[in-house]
């Protein structure tokens, strides 16, 4: 316990799941903003989390959440394959309705749409210093990755700055609270020193934000091997259709040493019970089950029984999300609308900051 809150009291910019941030809520609202590249539909990963988490910030009563779709950024690295952004922004929207996120209780909003994200970042990169940027050790093994590709290998400036065009994301709605993955702390980090610069340069009082961390590990691919990414192939979609997930269940990755049913086997690093203590409400059922796994004799079961449960436990969690994908699909207009209505709420809070800090600044009304 003690060396517990030792942790937590070095790194106090970092709120350890949604209970952490129930912990600290009070009369203040409290403003979240996160994001996502537009590069794919989404997976059971991005549910596990992320989505899942987005859900109960829309629950809590002084949570005002916006939830970006950070185009911009994406073109840092599909600058060639803009149709890919395109449907993405569309799919992305259509994953986060079919979850239950609801545009009413949020704000959708695509970062092209509201240029003002791109007036600010401008602006940030004048307090950002180089040596800070090239530390962030989150961009530099993203460098190093594409520097290693065979092709679309060449790095743009835009693809450098995009960490301080996620500063400016974070403080044009004026965000205190950033749900993100782990290896998103350092753009926190970065987006704290370069909005407290701002403030101490300027006398402006804007909030320092704080990273949400995900309590739950990441979730592992159905080859157990990486966390789930759809460009590894070890994804299930949470739109995939019930075959698909019979198709992917069926390659998941088990025990290799439990051969025949009678043989003794081992439930750890077993994808199939990993998902199944994830996503089967019955933890005593699964319990008793790994039990019979681990058993041998005429009790024990095999990967066949698991695999057809978790089959039906997982259809049964996607099949009303891949009913209301269908709706929306069906619905596109819906969809633009949304994407519409949410910009253009957004834009008149986003000038406010802006005129705040160009006038903090001193580059307003220059002879007046
Ligand atoms: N970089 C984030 C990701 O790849 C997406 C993102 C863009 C974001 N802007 C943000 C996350 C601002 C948090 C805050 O997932």
């Amino acid at each position: 316990m003690t060396t517990l809150r030792q942790n937590e009291d070095k790194t106090p910019h970092i709120i350890h799941g949604i209970e952490g941030l129930k912990r600290e809520l009070s009369e203040k609202p409290l403003i979240c903003l996160t994001g996502m590249r537009p590069t794919g539909k989404l997976h059971l990963g991005h549910y596990v989390g992320a989505l899942r988490s987005w859900i109960e910030m829309e629950k809590i009563p002084n949570m005002r959440n916006y939830f970006l779709i950070a185009d911009y950024q994406a073109l840092g690295d599909y600058l060639d394959d803009p149709e890919k952004i395109r449907q993405s922004v569309v799919d992305i929207v259509i994953d986060w309705l079919s979850v239950g996120l609801d545009p009413k209780k949020s704000c959708f909003i695509v970062q092209s749409y509201v240029p003002e994200f791109a007036e600010l970042a401008f602006y940030l990169n004048m307090f950002a210093t180089y040596t800070e940027v090239m530390r962030n050790p989150t961009l530099k093994d993203e460098i190093a990755k594409i520097e290693k590709r065979e092709t679309n290998n060449t790095l743009s400036m835009w693809f450098i700055n995009y960490p301080i065009s996620q500063v400016a994301d974070i403080l044009l709605p004026r965000g205190d609270i950033v749900p993100v993955w782990e290896d998103q702390v350092p753009h926190i980090e970065l987006a704290r020193k370069i909005i407290d610069r701002v403030n101490k340069k300027t006398g402006a009082h804007f909030p320092l934000p704080r990273a949400l961390i995900s309590e739950t590990p990441r979730l592992v691919g159905i080859d157990g091997k990486d966390k789930m990414s759809k460009s590894l192939g070890n994804a299930i979609m949470i739109s995939d259709s019930l075959a698909e997930i019979q198709k992917k269940v069926q390659k998941m990755y088990t025990d290799p040493h439990k051969t025949s049913i009678d043989a003794p086997g081992n439930t750890e690093n077993h994808v199939v019970f990993m998902y199944l203590d994830i996503f089967h409400e019955d933890k005593n059922l699964i319990e008793n089950l790994k039990v019979r796994y681990r058993a041998w004799g005429s009790d024990s079961i095999w990967d066949g029984e698991v695999k057809k449960l978790l089959v039906t436990t997982l259809d049964a969690f996607i099949s009303p999300i891949r009913e209301k994908r269908a709706y929306y699909e069906a619905h596109p207009q819906l969809i633009k609308a949304i994407i519409d209505e949410g910009a253009e709420r957004f834009r008149s809070e986003a000038q406010e900051v802006l005129l705040e800090l160009k006038s903090k600044m001193k580059i307003l009304n220059y002879g007046g």
